[in-house]
């Protein structure tokens, strides 16, 4: 069973009088364990397939099968839910609550679900998340306090508690200069090492290198999907090994 099946996939946005097809026919696999880059320009399609694979928007028509299941047949409830449990996401600008400590921001996603788990669960697990990310000393900050790759080790630390089998990330470094980039990254190649299938947005060469499989976007279109070569990802090893020693 594949994490993610889609098949035919078509969005057709209305403006005014245009209709916009953001995504046309889209068919694509994705394996447990992969990490998956998805450029291509503005305008190519590349957030709302995020979104329709987040389950975060439906598509108007085709097949998607998430870890087996149809989310045609869920209803809002059933969306809700697997997006809380199953996928974490993380987006360009954080997108974590002002005034808010990151402990707090980190544990937010166990307190939707229904059925919560008791307050001291719930804050063990966001510590453990924390320490996953390298932030456990940071945990009582709040954003405005945080450099921004810290804010995005925060937003990753809330994509991961729940402990779920997909990361879904769009343009998740368009925010951080190059060295907090490399550092983003690593942390991205640690979650996928440990068996977390991640599908990240960029626009940037230099980051889709680091993902083992590069798809390329054109008018809603899959324009490429390419696998890539181990030399960067050994870069990135060797970086991850420096952060963690
Ligand atoms: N809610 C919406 N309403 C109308 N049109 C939309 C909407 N969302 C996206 N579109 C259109 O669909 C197309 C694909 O948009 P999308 O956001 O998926 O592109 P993208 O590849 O993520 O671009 P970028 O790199 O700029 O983020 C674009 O032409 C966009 O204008
Ligand atoms: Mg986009």
């Amino acid at each position: 069973m594949k994490p993610i099946e889609l098949e035919s996939i078509c969005k057709t946005f209305h403006l005014g009088d245009t209709l916009v097809k953001a995504l046309d026919k889209v068919d694509l696999c994705i394996d447990r364990g992969e990490f998956v880059a998805i450029i291509g320009a503005s305008g190519s399609g590349k957030s709302t397939l995020m979104n329709v694979v987040g389950c975060l928007d439906r598509a108007d028509s085709g097949q998607y099968r998430l870890e087996g299941q149809s989310v045609r047949d869920m209803d809002r409830r059933q969306l809700a839910d697997i997006r809380n449990q199953r996928i974490g996401f993380v987006f360009q600008g954080f997108n974590l609550l002002a005034r808010t400590t990151a402990l707090e921001n980190v544990m937010l996603p166990l307190l939707y679900y229904r059925g919560s788990l008791p307050a001291g669960k719930a804050r063990q697990r966001a510590v453990e998340a924390l320490q996953r990310v390298g932030l456990a000393d940071r945990m009582h900050h709040e954003p405005n306090q945080l450099s921004g790759g810290q804010q995005q080790r925060v937003a990753i630390a809330r994509a991961l508690v729940n402990d779920p089998a997909i990361i879904l990330a769009d343009e998740p470094t368009g925010n951080l200069d190059s060295r907090t980039t490399l550092d983003v990254l690593a942390l991205f190649q640690e979650l996928n090492d440990s068996g977390i299938t991640i599908v990240l947005v960029t626009h940037e060469a230099d980051v889709a290198e680091h993902a083992r499989r590069v798809i390329e976007m054109q008018d809603g279109c899959i324009r490429r999907d390419l696998l890539i070569a181990n030399r960067r990802r050994a870069e990135v090893t060797a970086l991850a090994g420096r952060r963690s020693s």
